[in-house]
């Protein structure tokens, strides 16, 4: 099925065809939401933007454009108003059947993407041995929600984790593993060096502090990377350690990665420099190998080179990244490449497509996306710190926020004297501390920074995930209040739309898809959050004017239809946000 809006587009310009002829085809109708619900659901304002061209009054086009329109099955007559708006409003029998299509569909009407697409979303990629921050936090909410509603317009989605596991840090950290745990390198099983945060700290005092250090540190790289058993067994350890610390916190979060680190582009790097240089591109500044582009220049003014080759000859960040846009191209075959950082990295990777480009190593089909995020920020409006001014680790920010969460469902309990079990008090504080974060980070627009607050995100008023699963438990307690099995309504089950609410909530309810789609392409999640956020307020405004229960036959079964399809519908969204409903709560 076809969105109403994309209906409306095409009835458009088969009458701007038939009106001014074939050279229309491809022009834009300019269809949108109508600023005003007195004036209808959309407008079309094409007609102001043909004035010139035709050399006619918008209102006469508008009027032309009217006269070949047939949009009877779906609006009431088109109206042309002020300047030459041409206003539409949808027919009530239009929305009652849409509603009722849906209705049944595991989809709610929304069609797949008519050509599905290889499509990478390179996202969380925390680094090895150091802390996995807020910022990763964000990277692995926001890019976790892309990858979801990609995956949902039947987009072949790769999900990679590009894990910092390679660079000349492995250096110190095994030289510093061979001091204090000498025997890490040679046994096979795996031991636990404890905190690697701190580990990490201490293997760098040692290195600022001793060049007998440095040095052997500095031939550990060249151990590691020539393949010395010793060395590859303590990076693996290494690896291994950091690994099954992100895999706590990607359990907690339900998250599904697989992990292609930078490690693994290694083999291919020298060849990256290779080809770069075949291009011409390619230029010697003391000693490294760089490429320097128009527009890049750092604060001081001058050309600022993306390094590909150091003069000690490592590669770098943006080498690895190249290698890796070459093999996801070559090999994934990937169509989309989306990167989700924090927005303190617009500036590589601006540089490093505009590089790939220059190369010719972009085909036309392809499409690389950065998709840059702001700060997490403390109440104080300060970079996120513990009181103490240390960061924050995430485990423990993911467990207060439970714990926060839990503390609420037992005062609401107690305030009700309602009892529950254990086992379902917790699974509402894990559900709704853990969606609590995630919500309140997807619903900013991402490039805004934005204030992490528990006491904000945990509310059960205002834009908040709590707010949003409420909407839909209160749903689900309809159905056990009127013993209502929502899956079987009877075969006469009909929506019908009179009052005012039920007409808000229908249109809402049928403009998901329209909203799914502008995700897909802008990758802003926050769009989803704020339809969720209206929706639950539109139902709320419907359950307070229309009675469901005590009302008539038709009006009661066609209430419940719409209080179970806004029940699917903020499931859906909810599911795409990676948030998971709760029946009671
Ligand atoms: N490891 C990097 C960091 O922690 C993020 C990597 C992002 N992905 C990429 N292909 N560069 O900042």
């Amino acid at each position: 099925m076809n969105s109403t809006q994309e209906q409306l587009k095409l009835k458009l310009t088969q009458a701007l065809v038939a009106a001014f002829g074939t050279d229309y085809t491809n022009t834009d109708p300019i269809l949108v939401s109508a600023s005003n619900p007195k004036f209808g659901d959309y407008q079309a304002n094409v007609a102001l933007s043909l004035s010139k061209k035709l050399g006619k009054p918008p209102r006469i086009i508008a009027g032309e454009i009217v006269n070949k329109l047939d949009v009877s099955d779906i609006c009431e007559p088109p109206e042309i108003a002020g300047p030459g708006f041409i206003n539409l409003k949808l027919q009530t029998s239009y929305l009652e059947a849409q509603l009722n299509a849906i209705q049944l569909d595991s989809r709610l009407g929304i069609p797949k993407a008519t050509i599905p697409q290889k499509q990478i979303v390179d996202f969380s990629s925390p680094n090895i041995a150091k802390e996995m921050h807020v910022g990763h936090l964000r990277s692995t909410i926001i890019g976790d929600s892309i990858a979801r509603i990609l995956e949902f317009c039947g987009h072949d989605v790769l999900r990679l984790n590009h894990v910092g596991d390679w660079g000349t840090q492995f250096g110190m950290l095994i030289t510093y593993l061979r001091e204090v745990y000498p025997e890490a390198l040679t046994t096979a099983n795996a031991l636990n060096i404890g905190d690697l945060v701190n580990f990490y700290r201490q293997a760098k005092q040692r290195f600022d502090e001793d060049p007998v250090f440095q040095e052997s540190s500095r031939q550990e790289v060249v151990r590691l990377q020539a393949g010395a058993e010793d060395t590859l067994h303590a990076w693996k350890l290494l690896c291994e350690q950091s690994r099954q610390e992100f895999k706590i916190i990607y359990d907690l979060l339900n998250i599904q990665l697989i992990e292609r680190g930078e490690s693994f582009y290694n083999p291919l790097l020298s060849k990256v420099v290779e080809n770069l240089a075949a291009t011409g591109l390619l230029e010697s500044s003391q000693g490294a190998k760089c490429v320097f582009l128009d527009g890049f220049t750092n604060r001081e003014g001058n050309p600022l080179p993306l390094i590909v080759q150091k003069s000690d000859g490592g590669y770098n960040y943006a080498t690895t990244d190249l290698a890796a846009l070459g093999y996801r191209i070559q090999e994934d075959k990937a169509k989309r490449i989306v990167y989700v950082t924090d927005e303190g990295q617009s500036n590589h990777f601006a540089q490093f497509f505009q590089v790939a480009k220059k190369a010719n190593w972009i085909p036309d089909d392809v499409e690389l996306v950065h998709v840059p995020f702001g700060l997490v920020l403390g109440e104080d409006g300060k970079k996120f710190k513990t009181r103490s001014g240390d960061t924050v680790r995430l485990r423990d920010l993911l467990d207060e926020a439970i714990n926060r969460a839990r503390a609420d469902i037992e005062k609401r309990l107690q305030e009700d004297g309602r009892t529950e079990t254990e086992e379902f008090i917790q699974n509402v504080a894990e559900v709704v501390g853990i969606s609590a974060v995630k919500y309140a980070d997807l619903s900013q627009n991402r490039t805004s920074s934005y204030v992490f607050s528990y006491d904000k995100m945990l509310s059960l008023k205002g834009n908040t995930a709590p707010y949003l699963l409420y909407a839909y438990v209160r749903i689900q307690g309809i159905s056990r209040q009127g013993n209502i099995d929502f899956t079987n309504l009877g075969i006469n089950r009909q929506i019908l739309l009179k009052e005012d609410a039920e007409l808000t909530l229908a249109k809402h309810l049928l403009q998901l898809d329209e909203v799914i789609k502008e995700v897909e392409q802008d990758l802003l999640p926050n769009r989803l959050c704020d339809y969720l956020y209206q929706l639950s307020d539109k139902f709320n405004k419907f359950y307070e004017n229309c009675p469901v229960l005590k009302s008539e036959e038709p009006a009661r079964t066609s209430r419940l239809m719409l209080c179970d399809l806004t029940a699917k519908t903020l499931k859906l969204g909810l599911s795409l946000l990676g948030i998971k409903v709760l029946e009671r709560m």
